[in-house]
């Protein structure tokens, strides 16, 4: 039986996947820029991640109470200022760590695709390998499996050749590896201006629109001119 009718239209999100590397003011950017693009929006949030988001801004995401948590984080600026942004979450749809039996758990779930942002190094370990320890993982390898898109902002510093073997890994297997590395040819002249410089480049990737940073013109001398 086909659940959409005629004239209908199937919900087609973006799988979030947050994992627990330093990083979450770029998940915020990326899931604000998914909504204001008009994209829908499957959210997991790993349990790690719960920490690096109480660390990086005092909020303790609930799964309970996820929306009024992730609303909260939305709002902030990268600076850590609430209020910052206004956001409208309705396009979210938020799927617990350890729900093994959600809809992104299966490929015969429509999805476009899956952004993991940021992604960890065990993160990166554990979809390379295939573990699907988590639903964040098993969403990850499934993307895989049906040839989606799937991107990868890894985030951290030095590698150890064993992420980069993982990385590679990845590659070959079709997904981006985009690295959570700022540019400053784009005119940057607040933390959120890095921020959201590396979220439209994992957007970039997927294909999706935005206008988040200001693109390379072939000019010199642009990166010291702030955006408009
Ligand atoms: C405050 C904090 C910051 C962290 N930053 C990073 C990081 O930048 N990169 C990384 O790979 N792991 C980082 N970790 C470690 C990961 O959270 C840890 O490896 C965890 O197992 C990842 O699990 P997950 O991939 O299921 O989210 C950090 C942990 C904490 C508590």
């Amino acid at each position: 039986m086909n659940p959409v009718k005629p004239g209908e239209t199937r919900r087609t999100p973006w799988i979030v996947g947050v994992s627990g590397a330093s990083g979450t003011p770029y998940a915020a950017s990326v899931l604000r820029a998914l909504l204001a693009a008009g994209e829908s929006v499957d959210l997991v949030v790993s349990r790690a991640s719960r920490l690096t988001l109480l660390d990086e801004t005092g909020i303790s995401f609930r799964d309970a109470h996820w929306q009024d948590d992730l609303r909260e984080w939305l709002e902030r600026g990268a600076d850590g200022k609430p209020g910052t942004f206004e956001v409208d979450i309705d396009g979210v749809r938020h799927w617990s760590a350890g729900d093994l039996a959600a809809g992104p758990s299966s490929g015969s779930y429509p999805v476009k695709g899956m952004l993991i942002v940021p992604a960890s190094t065990a993160c990166v370990a554990g979809v390379a390998l295939g573990l699907s320890k988590d639903l964040l993982q098993r969403a990850a390898s499934v993307t895989l499996k049906e040839r989606r898109p799937l991107v990868v902002a890894v985030r951290e510093t030095p590698l150890n050749g064993q992420t980069l073997r993982h990385l590679v890994s990845l590659d070959e297997a079709g997904a981006s590896v985009v690295p959570a590395s700022p540019a400053f040819y784009a005119g940057a002249t607040h933390i959120q201006d890095l921020v959201d410089f590396v979220a439209g480049r994992v957007l970039d990737a997927a294909g999706v629109e935005h206008g988040l940073y200001r693109r390379w013109q072939g000019e010199i001398g642009g990166g010291s001119r702030p955006p408009a």
